[in-house]
């Protein structure tokens, strides 16, 4: 077992985990860490683009109205005032560093997707624009020596000094070794929990080990009952799935039936209403229907156009013989972004001091129960930055504690028995904390994940069984919480209460060995800006 010291210890690649990383560097020395590599995070498969209200034709005001109410009610005003504001300031100062976002004649060219009032989303490369932005942060990223980038390590626990977070434990999935990283600001970045579910947008390795990590050692846990579900997630016989971007209704693609018709207005929804309402629009007309997908059609736009903006949608449907100019693209719901996470305030600070969480794998609050498309780029540069500023009040940390860990190891052949804990979990969370529950079927989940957790948890020594372990966690955390909101709420759609009561403008927070709690959301702050 080795050790190491860096200033600053960030967990995970995405874009959040980078942009710390680079802020980072400014005032010491970074770790990077992560279990995969740069390719593999939500960030970079990112299409549709980010948000910024940076058009003439737009403002501020209108892009916090816009976030406030698609949140349903929940979101905390100030946290979207920080991110309006300041995620402007930020997106204006990379295309100042040369970030190109796509431009005719040196006009930016913004798209439009579900809940925007007007055309706000700035993209590159056409339908990849995570992938550019993470490789353009990463750039600047791998000049920088202040930071050292640790691919293929998992981090399996965070250390405690029993007043501050001072570490992570970590395995390189490599040489097997156990190496202890301690440092004075500990910044989770690793993502959210949808790829639990079996039909999801996000790569394999989405499945909240951070989220699980942070909760082991006494962090606040919020609104995990919000994981949005992206309608149009393409549909094949085999599961196989990649995302449909929500820019490509922008531009006025239509959802049918399989009759052709469009169908939305039956439930008072149109292609570009927020996300919650088409998701929960096509599992109704699913469910009438019998049928396991619906269409996406294009072929009455320009077919040029649509090959040059949507170029990697295009060119991977062509791989399932799907032709997007012509042909009706079969899609479907899929668990696509988790709203809740490990609760932070303004500065990404979570309950634990020195311990902050940024991007999908926090809970800042700016989305509320239903996240505005395109916002969680915006939402990973603006925190990233705010939780390095703040941090660096905390004063540089000694190494401690590393005696007191115990190795994991890496035993491939449990990889078999992960793979079928995940399936199981998945299922459970597909039917009973889908895209609409109910309590009967939420009690039942709540009781076999028991179960499971009582299989899981004597065994925790070893990389794919810690993992096995951790989806039950996010897994009971996600249903704990959509039990306890009794009613329906953006992402949160129960069948046994439809309506959303005023009692329930609160967020649910779950610790380890303390009560569930609501607390209530400031969402009474006058807009400052016109
Ligand atoms: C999309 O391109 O539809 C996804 C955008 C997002 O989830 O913000």
């Amino acid at each position: 077992m080795t050790a190491k010291y860096f200033d600053f210890i960030i967990i995970g690649s995405g874009l959040a985990g980078l942009f710390a990383s680079l802020n980072a560097a400014k005032y010491g020395t970074v770790a990077l860490i992560f279990k995969t590599d740069l390719k593999v995070s939500n960030s970079y498969l990112a299409q549709g683009g980010v948000a910024a209200a940076i058009s003439e034709h737009d403002s501020s005001y209108l892009h916090i109205q816009d976030t406030l109410k698609a949140g349903r009610e929940l979101c905390d005003r100030e946290a979207v005032e920080i991110l309006v504001h300041e995620g402007k300031e930020i997106v204006e100062s990379l295309i100042d560093g040369g970030m190109k976002f796509d431009s005719l004649n040196e006009d930016i060219l913004f798209g439009l997707e579900g809940g925007h009032s007007t055309r706000r989303i700035l993209h590159s490369n056409g339908d990849s624009t995570g992938a550019a932005l993470v490789n353009f942060i990463f750039s600047e990223a791998v000049k920088n020596k202040n930071i050292q980038f640790f691919e293929n390590f998992y981090a399996f626990k965070l250390l405690n000094d029993g007043l501050k977070c001072t570490g992570a434990a970590c395995l390189n999935l490599l040489s097997k070794e156990t190496v202890i990283f301690t440092g004075s600001n500990i910044i989770i970045a690793s993502g959210g929990v949808s790829a639990i579910y079996p039909r999801s947008t996000n790569p394999d390795s989405t499945t909240g080990e951070g989220i699980s990590l942070a909760y082991e050692i006494g962090a606040e846990i919020e609104s995990m009952e919000f994981i949005q579900f992206h309608p149009t997630s393409f549909y094949s016989d085999s599961g196989e799935t990649f995302l449909i971007s929500e820019a490509v209704r922008g531009e006025g693609a239509r959802l049918v039936d399989w009759k052709g018709e469009r169908f939305l207005k039956r439930w008072d929804a149109d292609e570009l209403s927020p996300r919650d309402k088409v998701a929960e629009a096509m599992y109704n007309e699913l469910k009438e229907s019998g049928r396991p997908n619906l269409f996406l059609r294009l072929d009455h736009l320009n077919p040029s156009s649509v090959k040059e903006r949507f170029r990697f949608i295009y060119k991977t449907a062509l791989k399932y013989n799907v032709d997007i100019t012509k042909d009706p693209v079969p899609v479907s719901p899929a668990a696509h972004y988790t709203i809740g996470g490990i609760k932070t305030d303004m500065f990404g600070a979570t309950n634990i001091s020195n311990l902050y969480a940024v991007g999908e794998a926090a809970s800042t609050n700016v989305h509320g129960a239903n996240r505005l498309a395109s916002n969680s780029l915006l939402e990973c540069l603006v925190f990233a930055k705010r939780a390095v500023e703040h941090s660096t009040i905390n004063p540089a940390s000694s190494i401690t504690g590393t005696k007191m860990i115990n190795p994991i190891s890496f035993d491939a052949r449990n990889y078999n028995q992960n793979l079928r804990i995940k399936e199981k979990v998945g299922k459970l969370l597909w039917e009973y904390a889908g895209i609409v529950r109910s309590e009967e079927g939420l009690t039942k989940a709540k009781s076999i994940l028991s179960d499971y957790e009582d299989q899981v948890n004597s065994k925790k020594d070893e990389y794919f069984l810690q993992n096995g372990a951790s989806i039950v966690l996010c897994a009971k955390l996600i249903t704990e919480s959509a039990l306890m909101r009794k009613e329906s709420r953006g992402c949160n759609i129960r069948s046994d209460f439809s309506a959303s009561l005023a009692k329930f403008n609160a967020t649910i927070i779950l610790k380890k060995n303390a009560a569930p709690r609501f607390q209530e959301m400031n969402t009474k702050l006058e807009i400052k800006c016109v």
